[in-house]
């Protein structure tokens, strides 16, 4: 997906801006990614490509870091993105109905973004959370003990939230 540099005209100046604060070389690119990922929610091919400019450093040196560690994404994630542990506690409690059930609510497989962008599926491992099997994560929000009749209610609660923010 290319990046909307209209709709991102803010975060792509203000990133450049700090991308001339840092030095030129490998030992920042970490530090720039960082900044790409917390800015934009994921890494932007355009802004690897300026980035290596800046940085003196070759884009698939750049691109080698970002799709090793798994704190960067390559891809836009969604307004809502929702990580459903399937850790052994949350697995044996019935964590992998509870991701059917979302995926087949929300037309997408997980590690998938909705064509809308609004909503992305993840699974993770166990977030240390186990005496509230299964659990899942809406932007962080920890839902514990979590049925599966739970999810569209969990779903209509985000759009209402969205609904009050436009009034
Ligand atoms: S296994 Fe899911 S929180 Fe520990």
């Amino acid at each position: 997906m290319n990046l909307d540099f209209e709709k991102n005209a803010e975060q792509v100046a203000s990133y450049l801006v700090f991308l001339k604060t840092l030095e030129p070389g490998t030992g920042s690119i970490i530090p720039a990614l960082q900044d790409m990922q917390s800015r934009f929610g994921y890494i932007p091919m355009e802004m690897v490509q300026e980035t290596a400019e800046a940085l003196k450093v070759f884009s698939s040196q750049i691109y080698g870091v970002a799709t090793f560690y798994a704190q960067f994404s390559m891809e836009p994630k969604g307004k809502w993105r929702f990580d459903v542990c399937l850790g052994t506690a949350c697995y044996v409690k019935g964590a992998g109905d509870i991701l059917k059930k979302l995926e087949d609510i929300l037309q997408i497989k997980s590690g998938e973004t909705s064509a809308d962008g609004l909503y992305t599926i993840e699974s993770c491992r166990c977030i240390g959370a186990c005496g509230l099997a299964p659990v899942m994560t809406v932007n962080g929000k920890v839902y514990g003990k979590v049925k599966e009749d739970d999810i569209e209610l969990i779903i209509a609660s985000l759009k209402e939230d969205e609904d009050d923010n436009v009034e």
